[in-house]
């Protein structure tokens, strides 16, 4: 049996240490914010370059708080991809803004910066890109865009922590590139706590303090609330803890990732269409994502064969049943089209060679 995803094998190999990391947490009587979560966010600032990291309790509330931070609300339009978890369009919604949707580039599933143009209006206050699959977007033709047009970027980065933009002998990591990053700490992603949480990070200290305010109930100073609508969205000292321990072998899974992602390319590349790593992208396979016209077929092939699978995903955002005022059956068809074919195969750093074998062995006698 190959799991498309083994948290449990991740746990073990780490055990002594976060079951260090958990007693001392215990042990402090401190579990919500507190010095674990002022350390964490210390330590990823310093690992993403950036001045300010402010924690939160998901990945969708980093999006709406770094939309919010941002100033984006009621009348505003962002700019954004179809084909990304939905947590990307609710997060436009829930600070009142409208989703433009514009359709994805064929080869990297990521929002396809020459039909930019077409979607501006004068109400367009953002762009909102996707680094799916752990490939940062194109970053250099969005960034321009935004300049040119006096728009905002905001970074959907939940998939994609230690990836990066390559621009003249440069890499950039992606969340780092807008105004913010939003990243989600859901288990499973590269890295993932051991229950919810999310983060934004940015160069812009008021953005950061904004954001700050609005995750403890519009307070800085207790009982003070200086904005009305704020949140409970902090990260537990649990989390913190765990993160910690799982930050320093961050980037080790990341290569081990990208090794598992070139055996399975070299194997597979002449038998079904195999991720294509763009020279700007320093690719950190969140997922590893074939794409096949018979995809339920070899889905159900592999199953049978005890290989995991899964589609990310099964339907682009505008053919949602909630979300289907946003546009019309038809008019986005590449990312259509990819709902339909795409499949994502057994990744993560604990993967064994004779998994990963299995794996190739039972898609080429599909
Ligand atoms: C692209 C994308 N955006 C946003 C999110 C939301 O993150 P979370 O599940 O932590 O709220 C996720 C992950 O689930 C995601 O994959």
């Amino acid at each position: 049996m190959v799991p498309i995803l083994d948290l449990k094998r991740e746990y073990q190999e780490l055990k002594d240490e976060i079951d260090a990391a958990i007693e001392r947490v215990l042990l402090s009587g401190g579990f919500v914010g507190g010095p674990e979560v002022a350390a964490l966010e210390g330590e990823l600032a310093a690992y993403l370059g950036v001045t300010q990291v402010v924690s939160c309790a998901s990945g969708t509330d980093a999006l709406i708080l770094a939309l919010r931070a941002a100033g984006v609300g009621p009348g505003d339009e962002v700019i954004t991809t179809p084909f990304t978890f939905i947590a990307t369009l609710e997060a436009i919604l829930h600070v009142g803004a409208r989703p433009v949707l514009v359709d994805i580039e064929p080869q990297t599933y990521n929002l396809n910066p020459a039909l930019l143009e077409e979607a501006l209006s004068p109400r367009t206050k953002a762009i909102l890109p996707v680094h799916l699959y752990g490939q940062v977007a194109p970053m250099g033709e969005i960034l321009a865009f935004a300049q040119k047009h006096g728009l905002l970027v905001l970074e959907d980065a939940a998939q994609a922590v230690g990836a990066r933009y390559l621009e003249e002998g440069q890499a950039r990591m992606a969340g780092t590139l807008g105004r913010a990053g939003a990243f989600s700490l859901y288990p499973s992603k590269n890295l993932g706590a051991y229950g919810d949480g999310g983060f934004i990070a940015t160069n812009d200290p008021n953005l950061a303090e904004e954001a700050r305010l609005l995750t403890a109930h519009g307070s800085k100073l207790r009982y003070q609330h200086v904005r009305a609508l704020g949140y409970t969205s902090r990260l537990d000292a649990l989390q913190a803890a765990i993160l910690r321990v799982k930050l320093p072998y961050l980037e080790g899974w990341n290569a081990r990732r990208r090794a598992i992602a070139n055996r399975y390319t070299e194997a597979l590349k002449h038998h079904l269409l195999t991720p294509c790593e763009m020279p700007y992208a320093h690719h950190v396979y969140h997922q590893y994502t074939v794409r096949h016209p018979e995809r339920d077929r070899l889905a159900e092939h592999l199953r049978a064969r005890g290989i995991g699978s899964s589609v990310h995903y099964p339907l682009p955002a505008h053919l949602q049943p909630a979300y289907r005022h946003l546009a019309k059956e038809g008019s986005l068809p590449v990312a259509e089209a990819a709902a339909r074919e795409v499949l994502s195969l057994p990744m993560h750093p604990f993967l064994e060679e004779a998994q990963v074998e299995a794996v190739i062995e039972a898609v080429l006698s599909f």
